[in-house]
């Protein structure tokens, strides 16, 4: 089976194609570049001994969409290619509206033009309203407050209703938690274009020396210790949630949406904490104003992906910190080596 992945050599993208790969799936990937590096791409061949092919362009050209569905006989679509910086999307909103919106609708109508039926849609947790209990089900209500978010919302939204109009269409929406880590072999892994956002390449970045120290972004939030907890999840474990997700989209018809995290909540120092006894690496940190926006802690009820998916996370908080310190220490500048 063909399957085309938008935004192909992206961080998740390109675990996802390795699992994809040692599945047995036949693979194309489409991506601009912009955010992500062709060589991850060359890695992926390097370390599978697997060919797949490798397309330059934009998931936001319906054409191009059609053409390679058509030439390659796609039968499945993941649909990664999106801008996914929560702050960019505050300063550029209507680029993140375009871009994200746009790529989602012509994915769907190249694959309604050319009988594409399964679409696995990488959403996120961020769609999920702030004041939800924990642990967050699917069920829970959402609502977003930054344009990256609304972008996850929406493009949910017309994939929802685009398989209510069209039933033969099978897809699955993937709300992922904190992904993490990289692949064991330390040949892939994230790499942010800027500054980092997120925690884990940030404490990454900083026991590689690129930063010279880690801010805490509060220690007063309701948590067992103040700092802000989070459902880190294995790239690898989400990266095999997406061949799961494809299986169930090829024997079933409809939309639905399904949480990928570990079901277990840890908290910054808890992150630091691992991250210093596993790699043996100080990390020195201050204690920081609350960012903006910040929950206290955010974490998934994972069951209906065990029930659905026949998906469970089963990499620790150990291999997620050792496995993305293998790639920083490998990869000190990323692909920009
Ligand atoms: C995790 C924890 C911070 C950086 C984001 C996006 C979300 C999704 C996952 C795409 C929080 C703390 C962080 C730092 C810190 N991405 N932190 N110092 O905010 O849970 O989710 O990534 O879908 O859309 O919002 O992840 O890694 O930014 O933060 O103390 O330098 O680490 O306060 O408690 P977050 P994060």
């Amino acid at each position: 089976m063909n399957i085309l992945l938008t935004g192909g050599a992206g961080y998740i993208a390109s675990h996802t194609l390795i699992s994809l790969l040692e599945s047995g799936y036949n693979a194309v990937t489409l991506d601009n570049y912009n955010n992500s590096s062709p060589e991850a791409l060359r890695r992926v061949k390097q370390l599978t001994g697997k060919e797949f092919t490798v397309i330059e362009g934009d998931a936001q050209d319906k054409n191009l969409l059609v053409r390679i569905m058509r030439e390659y006989r796609v039968e499945g679509v993941i649909h990664f290619a999106g801008h996914k910086a929560v702050g960019e999307s505050v300063a550029k909103p209507l680029m993140y509206y375009r871009n994200n919106l746009t790529s989602t609708i012509a994915v769907i109508e190249a694959m309604l033009e050319t009988g594409v039926k399964n679409l696995i849609f990488s959403s996120s947790a961020t769609v999920y309203a702030r004041d939800n209990k924990m642990p967050l089900t699917e069920t829970a209500r959402r609502e977003c407050i930054n344009p990256y978010g609304w972008t996850k919302y929406m493009s949910e939204q017309i994939i929802r209703d685009a398989a209510k109009a069209k039933p033969e269409l099978s897809c699955v929406l993937l709300r992922y938690f904190n992904p993490v880590g990289a692949h064991p072999s330390g040949m892939i892994g994230e790499d942010p274009s800027d500054v980092p956002n997120n925690l884990m390449p940030y404490i990454c970045q900083t026991a590689v020396g690129l930063r010279d120290h880690l801010t805490v972004f509060g220690n007063d939030y309701r948590t067992h210790d103040g700092t802000g907890v989070r459902d880190y999840l294995h790239v690898c474990d989400l990266a095999e949630g997406h061949v799961k997700a494809l299986e169930y989209a090829a024997s079933h018809s409809g939309c639905e949406a399904v949480n990928l995290g570990t079901g277990t909540g840890y908290s910054v120092l808890d992150m630091v904490n691992a991250f210093e006894k596993v790699n043996g690496v100080k990390i020195p940190y201050v204690i920081g104003p609350r960012r903006a926006g910040d929950l206290d802690e955010c974490y998934a009820d994972p069951s209906k992906a065990e029930k659905l998916l026949g998906w469970k996370a089963t990499r620790g908080i150990d291999e997620m910190v050792r496995d993305g310190w293998n790639w920083q220490k490998k990869n000190p500048k990323g692909y920009r080596e």
